[in-house]
C-alpha cells in the first residue's frame, strides 16, 4: 500500500462563496485611517438603502473579543506561531458565524482587517513564511477572499505621529519598533502587487473625503 502524501494546506478558492452580497476589507498599518474610511463607506451605503454589516478582526464576535484581549493586551511574549494561530482562530469563527451569513443574505460586509493583516504582520512583521500564514487563514475561512480590499498606505513614521497625537496607550503590535512596521508596510504593498484586481491602494495622507470618493467608486463598480 502506498502512503498518502500530505496535500498543501489549502488551495484558495476566490471570492464570496457565491452569495449575493459584497465583502469589502480595509487594510493598512496602525493609524492609517481605516476606521474613518469604513465608517464613511457604511454611511454612504446606508443612505443608498443597502444593508451593511460593519465588523472587524480581531474581535468581531464574543469569542473574538476574548482572543483580541490576548493578542493585543497579554503582558509578555507570545510565540509568533501561536499569535498567527490566535488570529486565524478568531477569523475562522468570525467568518463562519458573522460574515458568511451576511454575504448570503445579500448584505455588504465592511470589515476592518482580514487575512492580509496576518500575512503582513505575522508573515512580514514576525518573519513567518508568508505563504504558510496565508494558507492557514484560507484553511480557517474555507478559502474566502474579499471582493475588494482597500489598502491605506502610510509611512510608519507618519502613522506613529498620528498614534502619538491620539494619546492612547499602545497595544502589543503598535508598540513594536519602526523596522517591524516598515516590514508590515512592505508586506501589504507586496500583497497588493500580487492581486491588483482585488486591491485598491490609496495614499493615506490624502484628505478623508478624497479617499472616501475613491472607495465609493470602487465599491460602486463591484455592486454594478
Ligand atoms: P486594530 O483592530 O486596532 O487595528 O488592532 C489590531 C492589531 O492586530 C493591529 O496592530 C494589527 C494586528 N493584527 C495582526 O497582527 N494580525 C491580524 O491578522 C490582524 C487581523 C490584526
Amino acid at each position: 500500500m502506498t502512503a498518502e502524501l500530505p496535500r498543501p494546506l489549502h488551495a484558495p478558492r476566490a471570492s464570496t462563496a457565491g452569495g449575493p452580497g459584497l465583502f469589502v476589507t480595509f487594510e493598512g498599518g496602525d493609524g492609517a485611517g481605516k476606521t474613518t474610511q469604513a465608517s464613511l463607506l457604511e454611511r454612504w451605503l446606508t443612505e443608498k438603502g443597502r444593508a451593511t454589516v460593519r465588523t472587524r478582526e480581531p474581535g468581531g464576535t464574543e469569542v473574538g473579543v476574548r482572543i483580541r484581549d490576548i493578542v493585543l493586551h497579554h503582558r509578555g511574549h507570545i510565540a509568533a506561531r501561536a499569535e498567527a494561530l490566535l488570529y486565524a482562530a478568531d477569523r475562522a469563527h468570525h467568518i463562519e458565524t458573522v460574515v458568511q451569513p451576511a454575504i448570503a443574505r445579500g448584505d455588504v460586509v465592511i470589515q476592518d482587517r482580514y487575512l492580509d493583516s496576518s500575512v503582513a504582520y505575522q508573515g512580514a512583521g514576525r518573519v513567518l513564511d508568508a505563504d504558510d500564514v496565508r494558507a492557514l487563514s484560507l484553511w480557517a475561512t474555507d478559502g474566502l477572499l474579499p471582493d475588494l480590499t482597500v489598502l491605506l498606505d502610510l509611512d510608519p513614521d507618519a502613522a506613529r505621529r498620528r498614534l502619538d497625537a491620539d494619546d492612547k496607550p499602545f497595544d502589543r503590535l503598535e508598540a513594536e519598533k519602526s523596522d517591524f512596521h516598515a516590514r508590515v508596510r512592505a508586506g501589504f504593498l507586496a500583497l497588493a502587487d500580487r492581486e491588483p484586481e482585488r486591491f485598491l491602494v490609496l495614499d493615506a495622507t490624502e484628505a478623508p473625503d478624497v479617499l472616501a470618493a475613491r472607495v465609493r467608486d470602487a465599491v460602486e463598480q463591484r455592486l454594478a
